[in-house]
Parts: structure tokens; C-alpha cells; sequence
């Protein structure tokens, strides 16, 4: 059984900086970091503890390295922190004031106007949806090719956002809205890890590029708006977009064009470049995991037979869930956040000035052995025995937590479960001999060259 939480070791009120490493003159950790962030992150971790301050380029930034810190952030105090201005820059230009990163009063009218579209009873009806796309996708799939799982699974769940989003299939355009933002995400990462910054302005190649794409994928979301409101919306569709639109506040007013551009952009990046790791790394970890495979097999055999899955059938798959669990303990898509304190705060008997800027990582957390037995295993099984309910708040968290909780969490859980369950009782996918797999740490999580696996047909 699993070990659980010890409470930190903390001496409350201590003066002076956390403990970490001095890194190079101006740069800091910055080329550790850059090179292999997660190794870089880790020695880190390793070497100076739950609590570390370190440097990049000349900025003071602190990593939150046990649960404690982590829930203090995200919950406890919450109201004492904004998303970092990192967070900020690497994603405004694409999401606008969207709520993966407004503040405030802004912030919680937009969540109170979407959150219904997130309701269970809404997340059950897109099962249907979620389940044609992916029956479809695998209708030209054959036994014996092989295929890069990786953007098999892009094209799938960005297939899924579009018609949930706006009801609407737009073969060509998703997919160049697809290469569009996996452009955008690598470019504006590289802008953040340069040691100086090319202003966007400046007509560069790249600049170039980024504003193309920019301004291809936002003609699209405000043509889809405005064919909406000309066709006088909701009525006649039942799709995430039409409910945005017809959200209504106590005072009446709605989202203008704009708010109704940055959420759907925010929606569309958020939900399916996240699921589609997700699901890219399940197939990964099933073919190196064949006993997990098999008994996924199993009780897919047993409760589905060979009809298609439905969302009542969701709570009737443990072992799926018990998957998926780990999956995302081992491969978080979001694999680091950041907050900045907006007021004086006190973590781990530090006390910290606004403006500091604070990391933690699902990806060190979920697998530290302090809460982890045999950490870097694949073992589903641990989550049948109620795990979840044993760990400390903060050592599980790859749909954060708090107020700023994904909202799309249930969502994202039952489109990997239908996908998972459409898929894996029509094929047994291996990984290509060979083909080596190594995760980059974008915006999100990816697998650097893909996964390129071959396909079995099941009887
Ligand atoms: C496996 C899939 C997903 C993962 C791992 C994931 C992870 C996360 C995490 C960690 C956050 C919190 C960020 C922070 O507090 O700084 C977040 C927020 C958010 N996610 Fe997800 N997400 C997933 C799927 C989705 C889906 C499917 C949607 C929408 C359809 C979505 C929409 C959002 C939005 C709008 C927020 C901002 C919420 C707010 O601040 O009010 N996510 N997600």
C-alpha cells in the first residue's frame, strides 16, 4: 500500500532566502534549464528540498517541491496569487483575456457563464459525439500499417473540439488550425528561452509565420461567430459555442464577440492539445505495459461486449480510470505551473514579496517516491484501492486544483475514455522497434519525435 504524506519539516517564519543552487553569472540556471527542463528541475529538487530559489536570466524564481506549498498556492491562499506573467506571455497573443489566464472580477463572470457548459448532464450528451468522431477516425485504419500515434491523436481530439465547439466538422481548416497552433506554442516558447527578445513587431521569418497563423485561426473563430449570430444561434445547435453565446449574467449582458473569440480560442487550445498527449501517451504506456493492456482488454471484453461505449458506462470501467489515472500521474500533459504573488505571502516559513514568481511541477510531484510506491513504474492497480483518497492534497494534480481547477476535467476524462475503449477493442497497437521516445516539454508535455506504432486488427 502506498505510503502517505508526512507534513513538511518546517521551521515557520524563517528569515532569509530558501536554500539553491547559484547557477552562472546573469544567466543563472537558465541553460540547465533550457537543455533538459524536467532533468534540470529535478537535480534541483533533489539537491536542495521541498523549497528551492534558484535564477534565470536574473529573475528570482522559487520551486514549490512538497504538497503542503503546492495546496497553500493553489488553495489555502489562493486569493494571494495571479497566473505568473509567464504563464501570461507565452499564451496572450493566442488566447486574448480568455480564462486560462483573466483575473479577477473579469475571470470569475467568465467562469460563472461557461461552467454550465461543463455540467455533467452536458459532458454525458458530448459522449455521442465523441464517439463518432472516434469510430470515424479509425474507419480507414487497417491491421499491419503503422502510424504516428502522436498526431493521430491530434487530428482526433482537434476533430472532437471542432464539432463540440461549433458543431461543425471543417475537415481541411482543422487541420491547419492543428499545425497552426503547434506552430504558435513552439514559437512563442522559444521567444520566452531566448536570452534576449526579438520584439513581435520586428518582420523577422518566424514574426512572419506567427502572425499568418494568428491571423488565419482568429478570421476562422470570428466567422463561425458571426454566421452564428446572423443565423441567430442557439436555437439550433447544441454545441459549446451556442452556449457561450446564450450564457447570460444576473444583469443581463452577454459576451461580446470579442470575450466569445478568446474563450472559444481558449477552449480550442486548452482541450484538445492536452487530451490529445494524454491519449498519445496511453498507447505508449499500454504497448511497454502488455499485463495493464491486457486486463484493460478484459474488462473492456466484459462490460461492453461489442457494443459501443456509452457515458453511463464511464463509472462501470474502474480499471480504464485506474489507466488513465496513471497516465496522467506519469506523463502530465500540463507539467508545471506557475503563480505570482500579487501581495506578501508566507510558504513554507518563508516569507516572500509580491511579485515572486513560484513554480511546482506535476511532473516532479507525481513521481516522488514519498508518495509513489515504485515511482517510476506504470502499476494502474494503485489506484484501485483508494489512493486517491489517501494523498495529501497537492502530490495528484494534473487538472490543478483550487478555484482555477480545469474546467473542462470532466470533459477531457470522458473523451480519453471513449477514445481509449473505442480504440483499444479494435486494435493492439506496438511501438516500432526502435523508434525512440522522449518527452519535450512544450506548452505541454509531448513526445518529441512522435509515436510511431504498428497496428493489429482485434477479432
Ligand atoms: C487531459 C486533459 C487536460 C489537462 C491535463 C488539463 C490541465 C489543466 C490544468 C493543470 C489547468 C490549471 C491551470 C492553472 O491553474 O494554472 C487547466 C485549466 C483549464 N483548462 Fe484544462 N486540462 C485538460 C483538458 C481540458 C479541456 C478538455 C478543456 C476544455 C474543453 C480545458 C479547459 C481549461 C480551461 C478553460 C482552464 C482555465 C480554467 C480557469 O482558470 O478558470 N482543459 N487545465
Amino acid at each position: 500500500m502506498e505510503r502517505v504524506a508526512t507534513h513538511a519539516n518546517v521551521s515557520a517564519g524563517r528569515n532569509g532566502h530558501p536554500p539553491g543552487p547559484r547557477g552562472l553569472p546573469l544567466a543563472g540556471m537558465a541553460f540547465v534549464l533550457r537543455r533538459d527542463p524536467l532533468a534540470g528541475m529535478r537535480q534541483i529538487a533533489r539537491e536542495y528540498g521541498d523549497i528551492v530559489r534558484f535564477h534565470v536570466m536574473m529573475q528570482e524564481r522559487i520551486l514549490l517541491n512538497h504538497p503542503d506549498w503546492i495546496n497553500q498556492v493553489l488553495v489555502i491562499q489562493h486569493s494571494k496569487f495571479h497566473k505568473s506573467e509567464l504563464t501570461r506571455r507565452i499564451t496572450a497573443r493566442m488566447l486574448g483575456q480568455g480564462l486560462l489566464i483573466s483575473e479577477g472580477e473579469f475571470w470569475r463572470r467568465q467562469r460563472r457563464l461557461a461552467q454550465p457548459a461543463f455540467h455533467r448532464n452536458r459532458v454525458n450528451d458530448y459522449a455521442a459525439t465523441m464517439l463518432d468522431i472516434a469510430s470515424a477516425h479509425i474507419r480507414d485504419w487497417r491491421g499491419g500499417e503503422s502510424r504516428n500515434i502522436g498526431q493521430e491523436m491530434t487530428a482526433l481530439t482537434l476533430g472532437i473540439a471542432v464539432r463540440t465547439l461549433f458543431s461543425t466538422t471543417l475537415p481541411e481548416e482543422a487541420r491547419r488550425v492543428g499545425h497552426a497552433m503547434t506552430f504558435l506554442m513552439r514559437y512563442s516558447l522559444r521567444r520566452q528561452r531566448l536570452p534576449f527578445r526579438i520584439p513581435e513587431t520586428w518582420p523577422t521569418p518566424s514574426n512572419r509565420r506567427a502572425n499568418r497563423e494568428l491571423g488565419f485561426i482568429d478570421s476562422l473563430v470570428y466567422r463561425i461567430i458571426s454566421e452564428r449570430q446572423a443565423a441567430g444561434n442557439s436555437r439550433h445547435y447544441n454545441d459549446l459555442l451556442a452556449l457561450l453565446m446564450g450564457a447570460m449574467d444576473e444583469d443581463g449582458t452577454q459576451m461580446t464577440p470579442q470575450q466569445l473569440h478568446d474563450e472559444t480560442m481558449t477552449l480550442f487550445l486548452a482541450g484538445h492539445e492536452t487530451t490529445a498527449q494524454m491519449l498519445a501517451w496511453t498507447w505508449y504506456a499500454l504497448s511497454q505495459n502488455p499485463a495493464a493492456e491486457a486486463r484493460l482488454h478484459e474488462e473492456l471484453r466484459d462490460i461492453l461486449g461489442t457494443r459501443p461505449m456509452d457515458a453511463a458506462d464511464f463509472a462501470r470501467l474502474p480499471y480504464l480510470q485506474a489507466v488513465m489515472n496513471e497516465v496522467l500521474r506519469l506523463y502530465p500533459p500540463a507539467y508545471i505551473m506557475a503563480r505570482e504573488a500579487i501581495e506578501p505571502c508566507e510558504i513554507g516559513g518563508y516569507e516572500f514579496r509580491p511579485g515572486v514568481t513560484l513554480l511546482f511541477s506535476q511532473w516532479l510531484m507525481h513521481r516522488d517516491a514519498r508518495y509513489y510506491d515504485d515511482a517510476e513504474a506504470f502499476r494502474p492497480e494503485r489506484w484501485l484501492d483508494g489512493l486517491e483518497k489517501r494523498l495529501p492534497p497537492g502530490a495528484h494534480f494534473p487538472f490543478g486544483d483550487g478555484p482555477r481547477r480545469c474546467i473542462g476535467q470532466g470533459f477531457a476524462l470522458m473523451e480519453a475514455a471513449v477514445v481509449i475503449a473505442t480504440l483499444a477493442r479494435r486494435f493492439h497497437l506496438k511501438l516500432v522497434p526502435g523508434h525512440p521516445v522522449v518527452g519535450e516539454p512544450l506548452v505541454t508535455l509531448r513526445p518529441r519525435h512522435g509515436i510511431r506504432m504498428t497496428l493489429y486488427a482485434r477479432n
